[in-house]
């Protein structure tokens, strides 16, 4: 984690209110290693928490005010817990949008007031969205008391970006970010929400590539993905891709050519695929899991068609170094990063390669940088004076009722 971050964070808390936070919260944004699409599909995912996320400093307010200071926009914005309506779409929103879920879930909720930022770029596919929820969920549960069940406040969270901020996402950027582990990615059962820690294997490391492009008209695009592949289920008499083997589906899929069948096919051969991922990493296969994550690239390229030239020229770019185990584009697609696992003893050069390269193929430049899975939404109590409570004693446990 960046320590300049929490040190930026600490002073800006301290000229805004004159004391040291009573907390600061943090949860970190992703990298899907491989599983992609397949989370709104029942299937399966397999991504990592990152080393980059939101963070908020924070102290308790004796009203209904949650009042924050973004550093990024420079900018502060409150709203009333009593009464949450919803404005125009600005970062505030995201905030909004957790407040509004947990109490829909039964949370009551204290006041706050606080700096926050955020080291995760925007619009990257590297779920900064997530991190910024979980990040004020967590700011909740500090300041109200509340029980901290990862797996609840992810499923709070996507609701709050479904219902509030109104993207129809899946499960999966909440959920790591929530349970993310050190060293670790974590294969999650997006139908059954459980999830299983497998280690990133040993001498690798996960570089990530910055395309410099960015998404546009993301949210049809995605929602017209969902809608095919929903078609797809439907016509197999399934009630999710997640549902049906590749072997059934080649055989009983029609000839007719239509877009659907190409997307069913990316999601089904996706699932097993992370699947398989999940069995080589656990022998420390790194070669076998590069070359899963080539396929699932090659096959969102061309089955899910989510790719754009930029993410195809880096990861072909990435592909011709010796180091290179593996390629893919990650997250929703249409621009944003790429990922590659490399050699961890000639990552740098690597890099370096990668980005001139890019650079010169490109005409943009790109930004390359090592990430390390770190652990999910936490408080960070090292940062903390030492007399500060990490959990507000006044506040009484609270639990919202919430099954899944
Ligand atoms: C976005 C969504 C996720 C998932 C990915 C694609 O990141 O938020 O739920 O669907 O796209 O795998």
């Amino acid at each position: 984690m960046n320590q300049n971050i929490i040190k930026k964070l600490r002073a800006e808390f301290l000229t805004e209110f004159g004391e040291e936070p009573q907390w600061i919260v943090q949860a970190p944004g992703r990298v899907n290693l491989i599983g992609e699409h397949t989370d709104y599909n029942d299937g399966f995912v397999m991504p990592l928490a990152i080393d980059r996320g939101s963070f908020i400093a924070m102290r308790r307010r004796e009203d209904d005010l949650v009042r924050i200071r973004s550093m990024e926009f420079g900018e502060t914005k409150q709203f009333n817990l009593g009464c949450i309506k919803k404005d125009s779409m600005s970062w505030i929103e995201y905030p909004k949008g957790v407040a509004f879920a947990l109490q829909e879930e039964g949370f009551q909720l204290n006041g706050w007031e606080g700096v926050a930022c955020c080291d995760v770029p925007m619009g990257a596919s590297l779920s900064s969205s997530a991190s910024i929820e979980l990040a004020v969920a967590r700011a909740f549960a500090a300041r109200s008391g509340l029980e901290w069940n990862p797996i609840k406040m992810a499923v709070i969270c996507q609701k709050s970006e479904r219902q509030w901020v109104g993207v129809n996402c899946g499960i999966m950027d909440q959920m790591i970010s929530a349970i993310g582990r050190k060293d670790h990615a974590a294969l999650i059962d997006c139908r059954s929400l459980e999830a299983q820690h497998v280690p990133i294997p040993p001498g690798t490391s996960v570089v990530v590539m910055d395309t410099a492009t960015r998404r546009g008209l993301v949210d049809s695009a995605y929602n017209e993905r969902r809608s095919q592949c929903e078609a797809a289920a439907d016509f197999f008499g399934v009630k999710a891709l997640r549902d049906i083997t590749l072997g059934v589906f080649e055989a009983k899929v029609p000839t007719d050519g239509a877009i659907q069948w190409r997307r069913a096919r990316h999601v089904i051969s996706e699932i097993s695929r992370t699947l398989e991922a999940a069995e080589v990493m656990r022998q420390g296969d790194a070669v076998a899991l590069g070359k899963l994550m080539s396929a699932s690239h090659d096959s969102l390229r061309d089955d899910f068609e989510v790719t754009n030239d930029y993410l195809d020229a880096m990861v072909q770019i990435a592909r011709r170094k010796d180091s290179c185990l593996g390629a893919r584009m990650t997250g929703a697609g249409f621009g944003g990063c790429a990922i590659a696992l490399v050699r961890a003893s000639t990552a740098e050069r690597f890099m370096n390669a990668v980005a001139a390269e890019y650079r010169k193929e490109s005409g943009l430049a790109p930004k390359i940088y090592l990430c390390s899975a770190s652990a999910g939404a936490d408080f960070m109590k090292s940062c903390l004076p030492k007399s500060t409570p990490s959990v507000d004693s006044r506040a009484g446990l609270r639990t919202g009722s919430l099954t899944i």
